[in-house]
């Protein structure tokens, strides 16, 4: 692969390089990045050159790929839902698994105002996916990483029903109560060999203790005292930890429904408070 081949032999060539690390939309896709064209306009320029820095910065980004750093992170988007949400190495790279909290929440509650918080926001996906369908919606988005944030605020710029807070879990809402607290906390057990996969992602994102279960516990815990009388929490957890957070709901209370993603894995759970 030279400088001097056209954008055809370049992406073919990259292509062998990448071997198993990648497919060819990965290779499109940076080298879209890297030529500032949408893949649409990189296909329709196939016979055409690059430039020698355009060509430096695709090699720089084609080492970093075949090294196992995930493609959202290279070209610092990632598809989710209905928009093109900014990431950085702060955040987690938003997955279709998490979409289900997205149409859950969509599918069961209307127009009609409500106050809902996106707990541990990180890019700001799921807040900022929810403020653009419920536009009259109030909408906050929260995170203890003040770098995650700034993301959450760049993705959620040209929206005026959403405001973005540092915090600790619900530790700083003492009076606030909301409709819908939905959250995607960290739920990987600290020994998972899956981790290695997810190397480049922040391990503050992904962990917790007690089996994966300590921040899910954390959140069931809170939610009781900042919900309203006919609130919900919507919580995604691993695929196999479905039956753990039912209990750990019905032990406080809360009447709980399981909800499984699009590959028909258990992966969230809906939870009411009964009466007390
Ligand atoms: C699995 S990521 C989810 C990110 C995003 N909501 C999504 O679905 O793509 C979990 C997020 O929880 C945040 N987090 C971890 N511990 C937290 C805590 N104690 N309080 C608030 N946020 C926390 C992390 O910074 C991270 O952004």
């Amino acid at each position: 692969m030279t400088e001097t081949d056209s954008v055809a032999a370049i992406t073919a060539a990259a292509k062998q390089l990448l071997g198993d690390t990648g497919t060819r939309l990965d290779v499109e896709l940076l080298l879209s990045h890297c030529l500032g064209l949408s893949r649409t306009a990189l296909l329709a320029r196939s016979d055409q050159k690059i430039s020698p820095n355009q060509f430096k910065l695709f090699q720089a980004l084609l080492e970093q790929r075949r090294a196992g750093v995930p493609l959202a992170y290279l070209v610092q988007k990632q598809a989710f839902w209905k928009s093109e949400i900014n990431v950085t190495a702060d955040t987690l790279i938003p997955r279709p698994d998490t979409e289900l909290l997205i149409a859950t929440i969509l599918e069961r509650w209307g127009s009609p105002h409500r106050t809902l918080i996106d707990l541990g926001t990180g890019s700001g996906a799921i807040a900022v996916s929810l403020a653009k369908e419920r536009p009259n919606w109030t909408i906050i988005g929260s995170d203890h990483c003040n770098r995650a944030l700034s993301v959450a605020q760049s993705n959620g710029r040209d929206l005026d029903n959403l405001c973005w807070v540092q915090a600790d879990w619900l530790t700083s809402f003492a009076q606030n109560k909301f409709d819908i607290i939905v959250a995607n906390p960290p739920y990987i057990a600290p020994n998972d060999p899956h981790l290695h996969a997810l190397r480049y992602e922040p391990r503050q994102a992904l962990v917790a203790a007690d089996h994966g279960l300590e921040d899910l516990k954390t959140i069931i815990a809170q939610a009781k005292r900042h919900l309203t009388k006919t609130g919900h929490l919507l919580l995604e957890h691993g695929y196999n930890q479905q039956s753990a957070v039912i209990e750990a709901m019905n032990n406080r209370g809360w009447h709980c429904e399981g909800l499984r993603d699009l590959s028909g894995n258990p992966r969230a759970v809906l939870g009411q408070l009964g009466e007390s």
